[in-house]
């Protein structure tokens, strides 16, 4: 019998170790990966088979969510493999297909990508050079792909060429985020969000994704990206079109795809002198002494946007965003800002709330929290208790995570991603068309910025960005929450 493979390349890199291995441990434990099934990480190093799997084992143990149990990880370890390659010569995949051979591996191949994308061109001539069965793989790739949009149209041609396109995996890791899926559900299913999801009501939305991290060991990488290939025109703005997209036909994905692509079509243009209005980018103090990174480099490590989508639902509701490295903490959320009631509207006309009058309700808010903590909290006004008429605002909170058993069942990220390509279930994988139009509209966005701004703010690290950004929304009248 052949063995079944999933071959990484990029085995020896922080998202090998720190998210596939630990991920592939937990489905080896919850008895999701098949009994011929082999892990082959690909690497420039030289490891032997025993090196790399005790490497591995401390990631494991560190980062996997079930405890780590030493007996059943050297049964998982057996299954896994390290290949030498330098990816970058394509003789050497002759090479690699003779050890597929001798490792008696079938033709259902799993690659992923886990490497940069200015490798993707190359490891796809390699593997498409000395042997056809690239058809019959699947793919993963990582994202960013492409550094812009000419470069992941060049990819995308180079793909098609060689692969199938219902065998490419474009993966966002957040698209597999617990309280990221439960955006449908908390507003197709019920009727007070649902009602209400739409510029009568609604005054801003806010996507917030901060991380207390720096580049760590990805200098070389993060350099060359930044934070707009690296976590908005992806992982943003993946949130903001489910967020915002309009009820699919049906919950198939290619519907689902469908409404959040719409989406991508309707983003505003930016007039190229407001830019600075639109978009601050920063630095944090220090980057610039990372490992692997330019001394000089004007890389961004933040940015902040504000974000209209031309359409009925969403006309004039502005979506600020802002994600950035190193940063007071590590969390993201979804602000849902209502606007106020007709009643709260008179008082503001009339003064009330200033002075000694603090009668003045707020507006509601919905926060949907995807990470550390998942849950919800809707902020609204009540009466205070007691004598007075006052307005109070009270807090309902949901903590999904903080129930044990719902911690247990909810797989991680790259678990849930990983089994659903091994079963070939792509709906929570990105389509090119996603890729494209997002590509599109922060290229345009970008050659403004280079052109009418240009501008790079140094933020101290800890802090919560460039003070420049709260001007994106002070400006408006409002404030990030
Ligand atoms: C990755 C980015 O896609 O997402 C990293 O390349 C970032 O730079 C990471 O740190 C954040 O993921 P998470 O799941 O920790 O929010």
């Amino acid at each position: 019998m052949k063995n079944n493979a999933l071959i990484i390349f990029g085995g020896t890199g922080d998202l090998a170790y720190r998210k596939l291995f630990p991920a592939l441990y937990d489905l080896y434990i919850f008895d999701k990966l098949e009994k011929n099934f082999y892990i082959i990480g690909i690497g420039r190093r030289d490891y032997t088979n025993e090196d790399y799997r005790s490497i591995i084992k401390d990631w494991v143990k560190n980062f996997s969510r079930r405890a780590y149990d030493e007996e059943k990880f050297e049964k998982f370890c057996l299954s896994i493999f390290y290949y030498k390659l330098h990816f970058m010569e394509l003789e050497e995949y002759k090479n690699l297909y003779n050890y597929f051979n001798e490792m008696n591996l079938s033709n259902n191949l799993i690659y992923y990508y886990a490497v940069s994308p200015e490798f993707f061109e190359h490891i796809t001539d390699g593997l498409a050079k000395h042997s056809d069965i690239l058809k019959e793989s699947k793919i993963i790739v990582e994202k960013p792909f492409g550094k812009d949009l000419e470069s992941a149209q060049r990819l995308n041609l180079i793909f098609k060429k060689y692969l199938d396109y219902k065998n490419i995996y474009y993966i966002d890791h957040y698209l597999g985020k617990e309280m990221l899926l439960n955006i449908m559900t908390i507003r197709f299913f019920n009727t007070m969000f649902n009602g209400v999801w739409n510029n009568e009501f609604i005054d801003n939305v806010q996507i917030n994704v901060f991380e207390s991290i720096g580049v760590e060991t990805r200098g070389g990488y993060y350099d060359k990206s930044g934070a707009i290939a690296d976590m908005l025109q992806n992982h943003i703005f993946q949130i903001l079109s489910i967020v915002a997209m309009n009820e699919p036909d049906t919950f198939s994905s290619s519907d689902i795809k469908d409404a959040q692509i719409d989406i991508f079509k309707k983003l505003r243009k930016i007039n190229s002198k407001d830019i600075d209005d639109y978009m601050v980018l920063g630095q944090y103090d220090g980057y610039t002494k990372e490992k692997n990174v330019n001394p000089n480099s004007k890389t961004e490590t933040y940015v902040a946007m504000k974000i209209f989508i031309d359409n009925e639902r969403w006309k004039d509701v502005p979506f600020y965003v802002r994600t950035g490295k190193k940063l007071h903490s590590r969390e993201m959320s979804i602000i849902i800002q209502f606007k106020p009631t007709t009643h709260t509207s008179k008082m503001l006309a009339q003064n009330y709330g200033n002075g000694d009058l603090q009668q003045i309700a707020e507006n509601n808010i919905l926060e949907i929290k995807i990470q550390p903590e998942e849950g919800i909290n809707l902020r609204f006004n009540i009466k205070k208790p007691g004598t007075s008429d006052d307005i109070d605002v009270a807090n309902l909170n949901y903590c999904q995570s903080c129930d044990a058993q719902n911690s247990i069942n909810s797989p991680w990220s790259y678990e849930r991603l990983l089994e659903a390509c091994m079963n070939s279930n792509r709906t929570l994988f990105s389509r090119w068309e996603q890729i494209e139009l997002s590509w599109k509209y922060m290229n345009e966005v970008m050659d403004n910025y280079r052109k009418y701004s240009n501008k790079l703010y140094v933020y101290e690290q800890g802090s919560k960005g460039p003070a420049q950004a709260e001007k994106i929304i002070g400006k408006d009248g409002r404030k990030w929450i």
